[in-house]
This record gives structure tokens, sequence and C-alpha cells, in this order.
């Protein structure tokens, strides 16, 4: 059995096509994100699945029932993390904790556990009202695995965090997954979905238009070498790069700073190299790398790299 299982789903706001026909399937232990454009319709996505908005049609099956016939058998065994969680102003993390055990009827987390999977030992005696926007977030956290939750949905949670915070969050993620259950996430940090994720879904205009895992999106789309460089002076350079040895398709020039595709990284870069002798560029920066999760995204929803 899927942890989820999406069929065909549509939910349009009047003209807006918010979700126009997503398809997709969610193993069990398994870490997939949504990503795409901001309007694209990850959170309508998610939240359909979650039980929290009804779809105009589609199916939409979590941990085997029906999430619009039973969504009450389906929440008690989900954890959901809302962006702007009102969290009792008043109480310090750990009675805001223990409130939100005391919700469910099952097993639960006990609180210094949960304190400890998203680091805010030092804030548990803290008024939620006191603590910082990226705390805030990790409380909101917290309160989405009270329950040994068997899938965990995250809204965009590293929004907002610092880099350390950030990366404990990747682990607490990770701690999540090792104890068995599913992660969707949506994030806007292709780094983060490439580091964390078994398989991503990019999304546009309410539909997939990829999906598969980070690497094989990546190898699909650049079997070559990126580099990448800024030119010094107001030359312009349209036209220079043409025919250079290697390249596999047009260069991208953005101002001074050149893109270019090789399959042949020693032969471009010889030629580079040629065109700088003879006095026709000059290098400022250079860089030869792989290509990422992010150059896949840009690609794929049409934004060119840099934009
Ligand atoms: N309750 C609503 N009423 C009307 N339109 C809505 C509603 N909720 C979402 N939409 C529209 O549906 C589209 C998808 O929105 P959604 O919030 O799912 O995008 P998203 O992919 O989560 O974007 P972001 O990256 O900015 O969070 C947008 O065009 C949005 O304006
Ligand atoms: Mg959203």
């Amino acid at each position: 059995m899927q942890a989820i299982e999406v069929e065909n789903l549509k939910k349009y706001y009047g003209k807006i096509r918010a979700v126009d026909g997503i398809s997709l399937s969610i193993g069990q232990g398994e870490v997939f994100a949504l990503l795409g454009p901001n309007g694209a319709g990850k959170t309508t996505t998610i939240e359909i699945i979650e039980g929290l908005r009804l779809p105009d049609s589609g199916i939409v099956n979590v941990l085997g029932l029906d999430v619009i016939r039973q969504p009450r058998q389906v929440k008690s065994r989900i954890g959901i993390q809302l962006q702007n969680t009102a969290l009792f102003q008043r109480l310090t993390v750990a009675e805001v904790l223990e409130l939100f055990r005391t919700f469910y009827p099952g097993q639960t987390r006990n609180s210094r556990e949960l304190i400890d999977l998203v680091d805010l030992g030092e804030k548990k005696d803290t008024q939620s009202r006191e603590l910082s926007g990226g705390q805030r977030q990790r409380l909101s956290v917290a309160l989405a695995l009270v329950n040994y939750p068997e899938i965990v949905f995250l809204d965009e949670p590293t929004t907002g965090l610092d880099p350390q915070a950030r990366r404990s969050l990747w682990d607490t993620i990770r701690q999540i997954q090792k104890s068995g259950a599913s992660v969707l996430l949506t994030t806007h940090y292709m780094e983060e979905a490439q580091e964390l994720c078994d398989r991503v879904a990019i999304i546009d205009s309410g539909t997939v238009i990829a999906m598969d895992t980070p690497g094989n999106l990546i190898q699909q789309n650049f079997n070559e070498t990126i580099i990448e460089f800024n030119t010094a002076g107001s030359r312009p350079l349209d036209g220079i790069f043409h025919g250079l040895a290697g390249l596999t398709r047009p260069e991208m020039v953005k101002d001074h700073h050149v893109t270019l595709y090789t399959a042949n990284t020693v032969a471009t870069l010889g030629s580079l190299m040629n065109l700088s002798e003879r006095g026709e560029i000059h290098f400022d920066t250079l860089n030869v790398r792989v290509a990422t999760l992010e150059d896949v995204f840009l690609k794929l929803t049409g934004k060119t790299i840099r934009d």
C-alpha cells in the first residue's frame, strides 16, 4: 500500500485552475517534495491531501483511506504543520506541546522528546508569543510530530530559518523518515530538495511537469557540465562563443554573466583560453560545475538562469 495516492486531482477557483489534474503516489517511508513557482498549486494540493480542502474532482487515498469520506480516521494518523498556527500566545513551549498531546487519544511523544527533535531546549519555558519567527516555525513542526504520525506534511518548513536551524530541521526530517514515516513537504530551496528528498514533483500551473528522483531529473535534463564566468569590459559578447568546441546548446549571456553547457569540458576550456589569449574575452571569475536540481527547475519552469 502506498502512503498517499492521488489521481487526476482538480480544484478550480473560478477561472483559476489551482490544481489541474495532478496524479502522484508516495511510498511509505519516502521523503517527497512538491516544488514549483509561487501560485503553482502546491499548498492547495497538500491541503486537499490533508483533508483540509475539498477537491472539485479526483481521488485521494491516504494510508488506504478515502480522505474525502473518512477525514477523521485519516487525521489521527497524520501530522500537519500549518504555516500560521495560532500558538496559544501565553502558554510556554512545553505547555503548548502538553496541550496538543491531550488532543490525541492514542500514543504521543512526550514533550521533552519533541523539544529535542526541533532543538528548542533553551526555550521550553518561554511563552510562545516571545519566540522568534524561526523558533515559532520549529514549534509548529514539533506539533506535527506529537502523535507519531505515519505521514508528516510540512508546507515550507524551512522558510525563514537560519542556516543552522535549517540543517537541524533536515536532521529531524531524516529521523522522521528513519522511524518509518513518510514526509510530504514543499520548499523553494532546490538544494534542500536535492539533499533530502527521495523523489520530487515539479508543479507548474496546477499540473505535474516532472516527477522523479533529483538525480534522475538532473541526468535527464543535463548530461553535460556547466561552465560559468563573468567577463569584464563592455564589448558585446553575442556570437563570440558560437562554434566553440564541445558546446551542446546555445550559450546564455546575461549582462556579463556567461553560462555554457559542454559535453567536453577540457576542449571547451581550451577554446576559451584561446579566446582569452587573443584578447577577445577577459575572465573575471570562472566556475566549472555539474548541474543541480535548481538548473532543472529553472529550465523546466521556463525561467532563465539568474533571472
Ligand atoms: N482560497 C482560494 N481562493 C481563490 N484562489 C485561491 C485560493 N487558494 C489558492 N488560490 C489560488 O490558487 C493558485 C495556487 O495557490 P497555492 O497556494 O496552491 O500555490 P503554491 O504553489 O502553494 O504557491 P506558493 O509557493 O506561493 O506558496 C494561486 O493562483 C492562488 O491565487
Ligand atoms: Mg504555498
